[in-house]
């Protein structure tokens, strides 16, 4: 594999994405877990510490029920340094603290100077937490904090502290700290970092090879186009790339690939053929010329001879002269770098002239030329190349009419463009020479004594195209032919 290769790019985009992916999900998690987690034992510590002081009240109560009841003086129900009080504290612990849900919970209660005057067995010594906590719970503000701390028989371990201070007549009398170790906490959070640790790397491992083997398969096609593309030179245009049978971009692009090899082919053909067919074209008159002259220096002529074969020569001459330019000018047209020279024309004016100009070749052959000048026809073109486009069309017809034919010439305005016809009672076109005429050097019957060069309607469509224009020609042999020429309005 290419270190460039579109698979590898793909592969590693994927992987670096899902990465990160990965870690935030990871991290959100994490996140979310310790907060649930701590959340969770900061309400379990403070319910459990409301409990202990209800409790104690309650036993409190009782044992002052029972002093009223004795007749003991009042200053024996006081909490405060009250030995009374102390021992019911240590008997609640003694007697509650065996109780399944407290037994990982730390009780310890303080009496308001600070001195511990009762604390659960769980806990190895007694807990000294730092001065404010003990301050915040005189000034009777309860809180919680997380303090190192020995726990049972162990090393000493993270603790969490809920300290709640007990008031008595706006006075705090006794304070309650529960604690908690963190262990099942920091175990839960040891175990989904295990987890994630195993599963990211694995998952990303196995994305890249399923990747690896999904591009593989995908880029399969591009991989065997690539092999065809490489066999193609201008030699070999025929060849084709494989389509793949999916339908998918690969298939798209497949196709388009083909399609333009189509059409490239075409085109070289094409441009074979016209290099063939000028050379041809050429060829003629220049073995005629050639002839003449071989033929003429043969022997001493006379002036007269000398002369009348320079005017042969000058006639081929004059023919070679307009292939070359009619060749010059397909090629400009082609280029398409005329669009600056534009300007508004008016058909309907042009074809009034060109008829006129035209009306003494018509009478040679005997053919009448009907045209009603139509004003206010404007297209926007080069007034020269338009011109060009209709004499050959009316040449044409004059050319292949039949003496006392009519050649009929419209113009008129039709859906934002300007329509030409030029129908005449010729010869016609056979149907399978129609889709040809346009082609260069087609000429329907080469054997014709008409002169032509086959080149005037291509010369046409390239003028007409240049100006987004269309032309086209429907025929009936021995009937007649219509050529239809549209070009937008100015
Ligand atoms: N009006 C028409 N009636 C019958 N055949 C036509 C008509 N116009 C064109 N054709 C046929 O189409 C061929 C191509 O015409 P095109 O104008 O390109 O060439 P050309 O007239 O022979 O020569 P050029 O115009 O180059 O002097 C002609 O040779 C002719 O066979
Ligand atoms: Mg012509």
């Amino acid at each position: 594999m290419q270190w460039g290769s579109l698979r590898l790019k793909i592969i590693i985009s994927h992987m670096a994405l899902l990465t990160l992916l990965m870690l935030c999900f990871s991290i959100v998690l994490y996140d979310r877990l310790l907060g649930d987690l701590s959340t969770n034992l900061d309400n379990l510590l403070q319910s459990r510490a409301q409990g202990i002081a209800e409790a104690i009240d309650t036993y409190w109560e009782i044992e002052q029920r029972e002093a009223q009841h004795d007749g003991i003086s009042p200053t024996r129900l006081s909490k405060t340094n009250n030995p009374n009080f102390i021992k019911i504290a240590q008997r609640w612990v003694i007697e509650e603290s065996n109780r399944p849900d407290l037994l990982d919970i730390i009780v310890q209660i303080s009496d308001s100077t600070g001195t511990v005057i009762a604390s659960s067995p769980n806990i190895s010594q007694r807990l000294i937490f730092p001065k404010d906590i003990f301050q915040d719970a005189l000034n009777g503000r309860s809180r919680f904090d997380t303090v190192k701390a020995p726990f049972s028989s162990h090393a000493p371990t993270m603790l969490r502290v809920f300290t709640k201070p007990v008031s008595e007549n706006a006075t705090v009398v006794y304070i309650v700290q529960v604690a908690s170790p963190m262990t099942s906490i920091h175990n839960a959070l040891a175990d989904l970092k295990t987890i994630l640790m195993v599963l990211l790397p694995l998952t990303i491992v196995c994305t890249g090879l399923i990747g690896y083997a999904l591009a593989t398969v995908t880029l399969r096609p591009i991989a065997a186009m690539i092999k065809s593309v490489q066999q193609i030179t201008a030699r070999n245009l025929k060849l084709r790339v494989p389509v793949p049978r999916s339908r998918d971009e690969i298939h798209d692009l497949a196709v388009t690939f083909n399609d333009m090899l189509a059409r490239l082919e075409q085109s070289f053909d094409t441009q074979r053929q016209f290099v063939q067919d000028a050379s041809h074209e050429l060829k003629t008159p220049l073995t005629i010329l050639e002839g003449e002259i071989s033929v003429a220096l043969k022997k001493p002529r006379t002036p007269e001879e000398y002369e009348s074969v320079l005017k042969s020569c000058l006639e081929e001459i004059e023919r070679l002269n307009m292939i070359v330019g009619n060749l010059l000018m397909l090629a400009r047209l082609e280029d398409r770098a005329m669009v600056a020279e534009r300007q508004p024309c008016d058909i309907g004016q042009m074809l009034a002239d060109i008829v006129a100009d035209m009306e003494v070749l018509a009478s040679q052959k005997q053919v009448r030329l009907a045209y009603v000048p139509t004003p206010g026809l404007m297209v926007t073109g080069i007034p020269e190349y338009l011109r060009r486009v209709f004499v050959n069309l009316i040449d044409n017809a004059i050319k292949y009419s039949f003496p006392e034919g009519t050649v009929t010439i419209t113009a008129y305005r039709s859906g934002g463009s300007i329509t030409v016809t030029v129908h005449d009672t010729g010869c016609g076109i056979p149907e399978q020479d129609l889709p040809h005429i346009f082609d260069r050097f087609y000429r329907v019957d080469k054997a014709r004594a008409t002169g032509g060069f086959g080149l005037g309607l291509s010369i046409a469509r390239s003028i007409v195209g240049a100006h987004n224009g269309t032309i086209s020609a429907t025929s009936s042999p021995e009937q007649g032919t219509t050529f239809t020429v549209s070009i937008p309005e100015h």
